[in-house]
């Protein structure tokens, strides 16, 4: 039976190219988002891969158990998880200047809703021989460097964001520790810049040799991670597949 892997916010971005990835690596790909990848799966099957659909939005956790008793019907565990999806609304806000419904909003989408899904299929995670979860992070959100007041991206300020995905990095660690016994390891990565819908706002012109990664190279740490053999690290943090201080 094929490895199963489930990756939000599969629709587009680093989720997609991820998608892929895992696809050509003989995964069968459960595309999940808030917006349909219907018919992206359908095109993936039509090539030959195996992939299949879940409408999802992290907000909305009563739908979890529900997604997890789903899976457990079709294929009776999971083998990888990557909690990709985020939302970045606030970029350019310092905490002070944060509306309340904004803040939560932020933390919903981008950290609780990934703890809940996690937590949800854990049992499925268990089934599986290694199971691997992936954690999406940014190093916006690294405490070591959000402490530097010299900073090179210290002017990188969004700070709905940069605490949920701290919150993320603390999801890391904390699964990480109850499931290492099992052999389950637990991971965040940055990806880096990464030419996607969530960079929008105008970049500063820094030449021709500096450019964002494509989604595809974004997503090489988190395929790194999700395949990680038996002797590989666990409640880590990594860019480039190189290790970050959290
Ligand atoms: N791009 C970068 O440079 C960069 C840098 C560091 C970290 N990251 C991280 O990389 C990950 C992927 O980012 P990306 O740049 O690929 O983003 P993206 O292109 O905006 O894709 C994110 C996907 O998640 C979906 N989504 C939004 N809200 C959701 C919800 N409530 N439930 C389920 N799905 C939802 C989005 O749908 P809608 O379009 O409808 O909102 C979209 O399809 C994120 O965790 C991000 O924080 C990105």
């Amino acid at each position: 039976m094929k490895k199963v892997a489930l990756v939000t916010g599969a629709y587009q971005g680093i989720g997609r190219a991820t998608c892929e990835r895992l696809m050509a690596q003989d995964f069968h790909v459960i595309m999940a988002d808030i917006q349909s990848c219907e018919y992206l799966a359908a095109d993936y099957r039509t090539k030959g891969f195996s992939a299949t659909n879940m409408r999802l939005d992290l907000a909305k956790s009563s739908i979890f158990p529900a997604i997890a008793n789903s899976i457990e019907q079709q294929f009776g565990k999971l083998d990888v998880l990557i909690n990709n999806a985020a939302i970045l609304p606030d970029m350019g806000q310092h905490p002070s200047d944060l509306a309340e419904a904004v803040y939560r909003h932020v933390l919903e989408v981008n950290q609780i809703g990934p703890f809940l899904l996690t937590k949800a299929l854990v049992p499925l995670l268990k089934k599986a021989p290694s199971a691997r979860i992936v954690n999406v992070s940014s190093q916006v959100a690294q405490l070591a460097q959000l402490s530097d007041m010299n900073s090179p991206i210290k002017d990188d300020v969004c700070a709905a964001y940069q605490a949920s995905k701290i919150g993320v990095n603390g999801n890391t660690v904390l699964f990480a520790k109850e499931l290492e016994p099992l052999g389950i390891k637990v991971n965040s990565y940055c990806p880096g810049w990464v030419d996607t819908a969530m960079n929008t706002e105008e970049l500063p012109d820094y030449g021709e040799e500096v450019r964002p990664k494509t989604p595809y190279e974004g997503a090489d740490t988190a395929i790194w991670l999700a395949t990680l053999d038996s002797n590989g690290p666990t409640a880590s943090f990594f860019t480039d597949r190189d290790a970050l201080n959290w």
